[in-house]
């Protein structure tokens, strides 16, 4: 499974990034608004932070100008991802930029009714949300298995980027059911590292080792 961060917060790539285990970015215009950077400029700078695909999401909802906006977006670097709402617009935009080999996210997928449209439409990325279903008193991760489950069945190259993961238990689920990639937010990525059983016996190892060689 590969693990991207969702957030456009600088400090918290470069964090990730030493980790060494970031494989790529989500960001959407409320994470871009966040950091009150133009796009452009918040992109290429995460760019040179993380060496995998980033998505940058245009804020544009008529087909023609989210082709432009879009095109514009892939011009910063070879790794950025356009991401497009899953809208009629989107998937027209979607199925036109895919067409002229550039990567599209679609984003803002709550049915596998929406997922298989993307994929149809040539989508590199769908981003199912989790979080925002369980937010409706949905289960949310039924989403996340049957996308998998379907994209399988035809062979979809569109691979299932699990958004909108609010905890550890939202990831490993996302894991089991075979997504290929998780977004995380830095503070779940974060939370993944917890034991309190690996804190203890660190404790433990240290304290022995020292009464025998710690210097007086
Ligand atoms: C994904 O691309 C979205 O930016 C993100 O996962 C949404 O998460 P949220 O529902 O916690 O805002």
């Amino acid at each position: 499974m590969k693990f991207f961060l969702d957030t456009a917060n600088l400090n918290e790539l470069r964090t990730g990034a030493k980790w060494g285990i970031v494989d790529g970015v989500t960001t959407n215009p409320t994470l871009i608004a966040k950091e009150g950077k133009p796009i452009k400029e918040q992109i290429a700078a995460i760019c040179d932070i993380i060496d995998g695909p980033i998505s940058a999401e245009v804020v544009a909802t008529e087909s023609k100008a989210m082709i432009a906006e879009g095109s514009d977006l892939a011009k910063i670097h070879k790794n950025v991802v356009v991401k497009v709402p899953l809208t009629r617009d989107g998937i027209e935009a979607c199925s036109a930029l895919s067409k002229d080999g550039i990567r599209v996210n679609v984003t803002l997928c709550f049915s596998a009714a929406q997922a298989l449209i993307a994929a149809k439409a040539g989508a590199y990325f769908i981003s199912p949300f989790v979080g925002r279903l369980d937010d409706i008193g949905a289960t949310g991760m039924d989403l996340i298995h049957q996308v998998v489950h379907i994209y399988q069945n035809y062979d979809f190259d569109t691979q299932v980027l699990a958004a909108s993961l609010r905890g550890p238990l939202h990831v490993i689920d996302a894991a089991l059911a075979g997504a290929h990639i998780g977004t995380l937010p830095f503070k779940v990525l974060d939370q993944l590292f917890n034991h309190p059983l690996t804190d203890k016996g660190l404790d433990q190892f240290l304290k022995d080792y020292n009464k025998v060689f710690a210097q007086k």
